[in-house]
């Protein structure tokens, strides 16, 4: 039955142009973790990051998501000892509060490739555009833009997991700020609830980053408890202009470094 759903999601993901319409099967794709789909979470204390760890346990293809430079050993290591061939290094954005370990992991683990949204402004050897699946194995990603945060923003979802991954554009109770880069509090808004509080209720969300200790939500609690993002679209943007936030500790060392892939 699982693979029955795959296979239809592929044939479906490979007619459409729009993640948006993913929406239309999600239901049908809300299946069982499958047997062998590997899932880990990793964090960074400093920026107080996430990193994500997908594999398939059949093939041994993974991908990371959002690795850090200063944990990109960590990260190699633990996916040497656990068998397992890295086919993707992402990034759900260009960060500003920390450096990429995708370069670094370049060199760690040869093979792997940079992928990153098209709009990002950093270089990478794979540029996402919306719609776009990423596999690896027999499992897949849909690359969902969600810009607002700053233009080249991706959510990724795995609609067979039940389970995406929300970069900044989705914080747990929160949102990333929209005050640099090319931060807009109006598109993030349209962003999160066009692409991201369109999937079903029980979809899991990981964020690239949580200050309190917490490790996931889901669509449902967001819907109902983001302090933000439940609030009318004007209402929201007058909190965003009033959030008074300090300028980003690693800002000046991380963006240049992360329009070269964190290698420099
Ligand atoms: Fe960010």
């Amino acid at each position: 039955m699982l693979v029955r759903v795959s296979l239809r999601c592929l044939k479906l993901a490979d007619t459409l142009t729009s993640i948006g319409k993913a929406g239309l099967y999600s239901s049908m794709a809300s299946m069982e973790r499958n047997h062998n789909f590997f899932f880990r979470q990793l964090f960074d204390h400093e920026s107080s990051t996430y990193t994500y760890l997908l594999g398939d346990t059949s093939n041994k293809e993974a991908v990371l998501i959002d690795p850090v430079y200063e944990h990109a050993e960590r990260d190699a290591n633990l996916i040497k000892e656990l068998g397992f061939k890295l086919v993707y290094a992402m990034n759900t954005h260009m960060h500003a509060d920390h450096i990429t370990g995708t370069g670094k992991l370049k060199s760690l683990l040869p093979g792997t490739k940079s992928v990153i949204g098209k709009g990002s402004g950093a270089l990478a050897d794979i540029y996402l555009k919306d719609g776009d699946v990423v596999r690896f194995g027999s499992h897949q990603l849909w690359a969902a833009a969600t810009p607002g945060h700053t233009n080249g923003c991706f959510t990724y979802i795995s609609h067979e997991q039940c389970m995406a991954f929300t970069g900044d554009a989705l914080l747990i109770r929160g949102c990333g700020r929209t005050d640099f880069q090319e931060g807009s509090s109006e598109t993030l808004y349209k962003s999160v609830h066009d692409r991201i509080f369109t999937l079903p209720d029980h979809f899991i969300l990981y964020p690239a980053h949580d200050y309190k200790g917490l490790t996931s939500t889901s669509v449902g609690e967001e819907k109902k408890y983001n302090p933000r993002l439940t609030k009318p679209l004007d209402e929201f943007v007058k909190i965003m202009e009033g959030l008074n936030l300090p300028y980003p500790k690693k800002i000046d060392e991380s963006l240049p470094a992360n329009r070269v892939c964190g290698v420099f």
